[in-house]
């Protein structure tokens, strides 16, 4: 440390915390909290902040014997936050951490050698002090300034009021460097700085790879990272950009439990919060989250889709492609993998030159904004001007808002000159606006054609709407034998698919994904189609192949439950299928929304939607005289209807963008959260893998709770089970106004019974579907007792030896037998 560090920011909060403390007496349980010039502090003394938060002292962590000067939270003996000699362990307990007469403060072995020292000015009145916020700082005296102070030189745990980033005068950097192990708190492999170029944006690095971003502070958060909301009433977050400084930092609101954010050895970045009820530390947020956190996954110009596991996450923004989507069936799974990480490929040139351009803007709705490391950045300027800059500027790929603040499309500017790198699809995003060739756009305006020949336009639309009449009259008479689909599903000209979407028109997207956008349909007669499109670009050469036939397959699954095919389009590129128009969205959107959304699911209506979803996985798994997996059910899958009737949506879709090749790297992905472990670890899927997904949709449904890749929800369910603590899974924005509190109880307790037999570790511990609905129809019925389900990571599978199991498995027909 640098003599100059004293130059340092000083918060005035600090000053006065100091002034406070200064005038206060040491805490009243007699340990001390400082020592002056001629003291010391031996191995098994400590300090302890006034309030009684923090300890200094000397500590051995996890199996080592050497010993080291640390901070740690009282509460949680195990829980260091700063550890002073990280890479100069002392040998054993004969260290002393002591004032010498120079006035500096210094660690010493048991034969006085130095181990460690802060470097700061010497002071003939130096006292060292820890304060209730874990900082140790020395000062002078009664002087209030900090001479030195170990929240300037952080380890791997950010505290309140703490801060990441950079002193734009002293070029100093603060930043979080991960312990090496458990064992060892000398500097591992990652580390967590402020990107201060472009936007501020935390940055998680492996050595001196990019690993994760949270993306561009957008005013009120890290773009990425929308979760913040849930605890902003507790901690607030905010980045300062400065002449002096641009540094990111929380703090902690009065009576807001004690937190913190660490970087672990595992390279895995958490925001964990004490729960003083359960004394443990409660997570509150754990990055990377999934696939789509990984630094650029999917590539320059690649959008990632958390939500198509199926596919390998990977699309490409508008008016890009990839080149191995349309590859030969030839290629080998490395080639698929390395183009993957090429990225995608611009469709049409653009058309700019000396000013001159006829390019347009398309836009990318609810992203993690792109790394804005070499990006342009203008607060000064609004979002128009923002355009208008980008279109004037031929170099300019991409514009986006800077600052969210003001509500509406956002304020500043924030412009790409270079390829568009760690895009992904997020909750609660940002647009992107995409500079893309004029014909891209032309492309849609060929529609007005159409317009101008009206009456044979709508000569159509009546046919189609007799076809849909006529093909309900048909069903009727069809019904009892779903086995002979063939005929029941009409296709459709693209034509009336774009009159009836307005020509794809951005306005009717009603959702979107990395392999499809889903588009609102009006019919002349007023009723509202969805209109899935799927994205050329994702599709595999076999799933365009075998569109047809799965679409038979799908045609033919007709239940209350299960969102009904009204008609496809097969016609050119386009692969489209129809289907009834939900109105309530999906069922992610209310158990994970904000408490208002989530209080419109009572637990009359949540355990109404569990029955309806048993229902539907029950009959695709057996009821319509086929058989037929899933492979995919999760919350984002179960549609609502106006009348809160649960709809499961694609059965059937996720097999056509399976990649094609089992090469032997072949790596395949699944859901985390939702994938059974036997499919995780070996790719076996069965129908018990359906039922282990609906376990985990239930106790989701139930919670509030994402399960995510750790399956945490699934251990914590087990054990307020196993502890007749039930009540505490219930999501507490359920309000229990219909029931007494014993019935719900009774329900809730089965209920949760009957989540944990379905996500048993051993497919055949789990019950098949037909059971399931049968335990939650009928109270009579017996419930086995379920074992505490085993951890898994899920996430990527990785065979262990041939392809043999994974070809079978992946590539089988839709139908297998119910053996
Ligand atoms: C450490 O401090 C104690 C009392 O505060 C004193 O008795 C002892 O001599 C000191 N040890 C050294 C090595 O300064
Ligand atoms: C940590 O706390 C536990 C109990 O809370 C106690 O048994 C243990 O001795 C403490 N360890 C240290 C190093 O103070
Ligand atoms: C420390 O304080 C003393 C008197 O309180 C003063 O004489 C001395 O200059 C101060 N030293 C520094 C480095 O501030
Ligand atoms: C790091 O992760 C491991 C495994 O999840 C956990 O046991 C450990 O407590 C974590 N360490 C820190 C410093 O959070
Ligand atoms: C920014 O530019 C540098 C130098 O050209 C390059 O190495 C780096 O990859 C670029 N970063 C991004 C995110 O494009
Ligand atoms: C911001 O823009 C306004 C008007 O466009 C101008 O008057 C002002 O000086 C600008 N501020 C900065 C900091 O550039
Ligand atoms: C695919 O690429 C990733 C990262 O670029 C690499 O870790 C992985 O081993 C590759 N897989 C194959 C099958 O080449």
């Amino acid at each position: 440390m640098r003599a100059t560090s004293q130059l340092l920011v000083h918060d005035q909060l600090l000053l006065i915390t100091l002034f406070l403390l200064s005038v206060q007496t040491t805490a009243a349980s007699g340990a001390r909290d400082r020592f002056e010039k001629g003291q010391n502090l031996t191995d098994g003394d400590t300090l302890v902040s006034p309030d009684g938060s923090f300890t200094l002292g000397f500590f051995s962590p996890g199996a080592s014997t050497k010993r080291y000067l640390g901070i740690w939270f009282s509460v949680s003996n195990d829980t260091v936050c700063w550890v002073a000699n990280r890479d100069q362990p002392l040998p054993d307990k004969s260290g002393m951490l002591v004032f010498d007469d120079l006035s500096s403060l210094v660690l010493v072995d048991g034969s006085r050698r130095t181990v460690w020292s802060p470097n700061f000015m010497a002071a003939s009145a130096a006292v060292v002090q820890l304060l209730d916020s874990g900082n140790l700082v020395v000062h002078n005296g009664s002087s209030s300034a900090a001479l030195w102070q170990s929240f300037d030189h952080p380890t791997d745990t950010l505290l309140p009021d703490m801060k990441l980033g950079k002193d734009l005068w002293t070029g100093a950097e603060w930043q979080l460097t991960a312990w090496r192990s458990a064992d060892d708190p000398s500097p591992g492999d990652y580390r967590r700085t402020l990107e201060t170029k472009g936007l501020p944006d935390i940055v998680l690095w492996q050595g001196d790879v990019k690993r994760y971003r949270t993306g561009p502070w957008n005013g009120l958060y890290f773009n990425g990272v929308p979760e913040v909301t849930a605890y902003a009433d507790k901690y607030t977050l905010r980045a300062t950009t400065s002449p002096w400084e641009v540094t990111y930092g929380y703090t902690a609101k009065p009576g807001a439990p004690l937190t913190r954010v660490v970087v672990n050895y595992t390279g895995d970045v958490e925001r964990l919060m004490w729960d003083a009820g359960t004394r443990a530390w409660k997570p509150l947020f754990k990055g990377p989250r999934d696939q789509c956190d990984t630094y650029a996954r999917c590539g320059p110009f690649g959008l990632c889709d958390p939500e198509a596991a199926s596919s390998g996450f990977c699309g490409c923004v508008v008016g890009f492609s990839r080149p191995a989507a349309a590859g030969t069936p030839s290629q080998s799974a490395q080639e698929v993998n390395d183009t993957a990480a090429d990225g995608c490929r611009r469709d049409a040139a653009l058309d700019c030159a000396g000013g001159a351009t006829t390019d347009g803007f398309a836009v990318v709705r609810r992203v993690k904004l792109p790394d804005t490391q070499n990006a342009s950045v203008d607060m000064n300027v609004t979002l128009e001007g923002c355009r208008a800059r980008c279109f004037a500027d031929c170099s300019c790929r991409a514009y986006a808002a800077a600052d969210i603040r003001g509500g509406g499309d956002g304020t500043g500017c924030v412009m790409w000159a270079d390829a568009i790198v760690d895009l992904r699809l997020v909750d609660r995003g940002q647009d992107l606006y995409l500079r893309l060739s004029k014909s891209e756009f032309d492309d849609q305006k060929e529609f007005p054609t159409l317009l101008v020949v009206a009456p044979v336009a709508s000569g159509v639309i009546v046919l189609l709407v007799v076809s849909l009449i006529w093909w309900r009259r048909k069903r009727r008479i069809i019904g009892a034998i779903p086995q002979n689909p063939a005929m029941a599903v009409p296709s459709v000209n693209l034509s009336i698919i774009k009159d009836v979407t307005g020509n794809f028109s951005e306005s009717n997207i009603i959702g979107q994904g990395g392999f499809s956008i889903i588009y609102k349909g009006l019919l002349p007669e007023g009723r509202m189609i969805a209109v899935k499109r799927l994205k050329q670009s994702a599709l595999t050469t076999k799933g365009k192949k075998d569109f047809g036939r799965e679409v038979e397959v799908m045609a033919g699954l007709r239940h209350g439950n299960l969102v009904r095919l009204l008609a496809y389009c097969n016609e050119g590129k386009e692969r489209i299928l129809i289907y009834e128009h939900m109105q309530n969205k999906s069922l992610n959107v209310y158990i994970f929304g904000i408490p208002k959304l989530r209080a419109l699911l009572s637990w009359t209506r949540r355990l109404e939607l569990l029955h309806g979803i048993a229902h539907g996985v029950a009959y695709l798994h057996g009821g319509s005289g086929e058989s037929v997996i899933h492979r995919d059910i999760k919350p984002g899958n179960i549609l609502l209807d106006d009348e809160w009737k649960p709809k499961i949506a694609d059965f059937g879709t996720a097999k056509l963008f399976v990649v094609d090749q089992a090469g032997p790297d072949q790596t395949i992905v699944v859901s985390p959260g939702y994938a059974a472990p036997e499919y995780a670890r070996r790719g076996d899927m069965t129908l018990k893998c359906d039922v282990y997904s609906f376990g985990v949709v239930l106790l989701e449904t139930i919670s509030g709770e994402r399960n995510g890749g750790l399956h945490r929800l699934l251990s914590h369910a087990w054990e307020l089970w196993e502890q007749n603590r039930t009540m505490e899974l219930l999501d507490t924005a359920v309000v229990p106004l219909a029931k007494s509190e014993p019935e719900l109880l009774s329900e809730l307790k089965r209920c949760i019974q009957i989540g944990l037999l379905c996500v048993q570790e051993t497919p055949c511990e789990r019950p098949t579907m037909s059971t399931v609905v049968a335990m939650l129809t009928s109270t009579a019925s017996q419930i086995d007792r379920p074992r505490r389900p085993v951890l898994d990571s899920g996430g990527v599978v990785q065979p262990s030896n041939s392809s043999h199991g994974l070809e079978t498995d992946l590539l089988s027909p839709t139908t297998i037998d119910l053996t």
